[in-house]
């Protein structure tokens, strides 16, 4: 179904064709909302190379050539040389029809589908998620389902870091515990991996034995790869938790971590050579793709193998990269990863490109990130003042929002308004913590770090998530008073200002999902949802549904339905709930 900017651009791009000959096909007429008009066009100065009229003097001879009768009340020249539009009701009304009866709510699908790998969240194994890998898991989620719906076949792989040297002393602690060990004695990771670090730094036997280790690990000894997997197994089952009480999209076999690309690491490596990219460089192998210069300006190493033979966290991007593109069949890969690692992403692209699998239309992007400060400016703490564990911020955000969810109850309840029923407040208060921490992350600046706080993500009012689950709640009590009363949505027609305006935002609401596809700013999402909210008030304020004439109901019934489902499928793209009554 085509938008209201699209059936714009179309009109446009014939009146260019006209004007200006065959050659302006295709000629973006930058149609953006306006405050002077329902829509700017800033086509005959942005096309002034290509047309060769002064702005004014396009601009007249467009307005001439322009067939828009059936949809604009008129059209005006203004300032240098911008067109302003003033859109019929209806065909503002038609639109919005079309789009309230098309289940996928406006969002056209992309021309060119696309293989998208989007590689996030990839902790650690044996160590417990911490509100560091809150970010890559969130932001790489929402992306992974807006790319969805917009028609790519996305591909969620999970770079889990579970193989490596790590694993000489964690199997060894684990093997001291013996007897004691117990499916629990490895369930509180972060002790268990602090334990045996401890260990390894101040008992030589002990770190001997763990090196040992590590040679029997990668020679593929039996007995320890069964000890491997079952501390992998354990982690894996913490990961898990965390990923349903967050409503993570990614499955337990999206998982391809380092370990799955082991055996593939040796012929990374030959080929790399044979193709004459890696070079011996102090005992090591390395590819020194160009342009990354160190401190003295020395070439910046990519080591594939190091010096005692092993391999390493780059040797397993370049395999990883490389299976992405000609295994998965990738066009476009994303790695959603903290900003300090984009050096070293970068430089894997280039080797990639060096060795021939990437290539256009192909590309590999870093989705970077800042990190989530505490309300002192320093690396988020728990109450006790360690660092936090993400299942403890997950269980103290829903204490929080419990009370609010119960404070905001009690206040409807006394308002004579429904409220949410005593056995719901406890999922509610989940779906309202989970909103606040998700919304928090996605409404700042991506590559920016934040403060994490508790308050101002919570709060029931401003840009927050649970303001928005709020405003779709009033959504749905309005329909269900409508229904319960025995009123039903019907034709749509555009009348009062605050009408055009909520119907205005809800048919820009394809163009926002495809925006946030390419530019990858979840952020941008949010800021359409606070606009979309805000124009609902006030159209709720100004224009009465209930108590309306029968027609004019119907038609604002329709809207605030519109409006509900909009608000929902938004928000849901971001990876958050929205509970019908709250
Ligand atoms: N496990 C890594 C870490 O915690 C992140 C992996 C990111 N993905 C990648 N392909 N390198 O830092």
């Amino acid at each position: 179904m085509a938008s209201i900017v699209d059936i714009l651009a179309q009109r446009f791009e014939r009146a260019l064709v006209t004007v200006y000959g065959p050659e302006l096909k295709g000629a973006d007429p930058m149609l953006r909302r306006s405050d002077h008009a329902d829509f700017q066009s800033n086509a005959p100065l942005s096309l002034k190379k290509r047309t060769g009229d002064n702005p004014r003097d396009a601009a007249a001879k467009i307005i001439a050539a322009l067939d828009v009768a059936d949809l604009c009340e008129r059209v005006e020249m203004s300032g240098p040389g911008f067109l302003n539009l003033h859109l019929k009701g209806s065909f503002i009304a038609e639109t919005t029809a079309v789009q309230a009866s098309d289940e996928r709510l406006g969002i056209a699908l992309a021309s060119t589908p696309e293989t998208v790998v989007v590689d996030y969240s990839s902790p650690n194994i044996a160590k417990e998620l911490h509100a560091g890998h809150l970010r890559s898991t969130i932001i790489g989620d929402a992306l992974a389902r807006v790319l969805e719906q917009v028609g790519n076949k996305v591909i969620r792989q999970n770079h889990l870091g579970d193989w490596g040297t790590p694993f000489g002393m964690l199997i060894e602690h684990y093997l001291d515990l013996g007897e004691q060990v117990g499916d629990t004695a490895i369930g509180d990771l972060n002790e268990f991996y602090r334990a045996a670090r401890a260990k390894f730094d101040t008992a030589p036997a002990f770190a001997e034995r763990a090196r040992k280790r590590v040679v029997l690990l990668q020679g593929g000894d039996e007995a320890t790869l069964q000890f491997w997997k079952r501390l992998v197994d354990e982690s894996k089952r913490s990961f898990r938790a965390v990923y349903d009480k967050l409503g993570i999209t990614m499955k337990d076999s999206d998982a391809a971590g380092e370990s799955f690309f082991n055996p593939r690491l040796e012929g990374i490596v030959k080929e790399l050579t044979d193709k004459g990219l890696a070079v011996e460089s102090e005992g090591a192998i390395c590819v020194f793709p160009p342009g990354f210069k160190g401190k003295e300006g020395n070439p910046v190493p990519l080591i594939i193998r190091k010096q005692d033979g092993g391999y390493g966290y780059a040797t397993t991007d370049l395999a990883a990269i490389k299976y992405r593109l000609l295994e998965l069949g990738a066009t476009r890969i994303l790695y959603v990863v903290g900003a300090p690692q984009a050096q070293h992403l970068t430089m894997i692209y280039k080797a990639a490109e060096m060795a021939g699998w990437l290539k256009p239309p192909a590309r590999a992007q870093h989705v970077a990130f800042g990190s989530v400060l505490g309300e002192d400016g320093k690396m988020l703490k728990s109450r006790a003042g360690d660092s936090v564990t993400l299942m403890e911020l997950l269980d103290e955000g829903e204490e929080r929002a419990l009370a609010v969810v119960r404070e905001k109850a009690s206040e409807r309840a006394s308002a004579g308004e429904e409220a949410v029923a005593e056995g719901d407040l406890q999922s509610v208060a989940h779906a309202v913590a989970i909103s606040a921490i998700k919304y928090a992350d996605f409404s700042a600046d991506r590559v920016k770090d934040y403060v994490f706080s508790w308050s101002r993500m919570l709060a029931t009012i401003g840009n927050t998530g649970p303001y928005l689950q709020y405003a779709h709640a009033r959504t749905r009590s309005i329909l269900r008073k409508a229904e319960a009363a025995g009123y039903t949505p019907g034709t749509i027609t555009i009348t009062a200002p605050e009408e055009k305006a909520l119907a205005l935002a809800l048919g820009s609401f394809g163009a926002v999902v495809h925006d946030v596809a390419a530019s990858l700013e979840p952020h941008r999402m949010c800021t359409y949802l606070y606009e979309l909210a805000s124009t609902f008030s006030s159209f709720w304020n100004a224009c009465p549904v209930l108590k309306a004439e029968p027609a004019e109901r119907a038609s604002r019934l329709a809207l605030v339905e519109l409006t509900a489902k909009v608000l929902e499928r938004a928000l849901g793209l971001l990876g958050i709930e929205a509970p019908a009554r709250m």
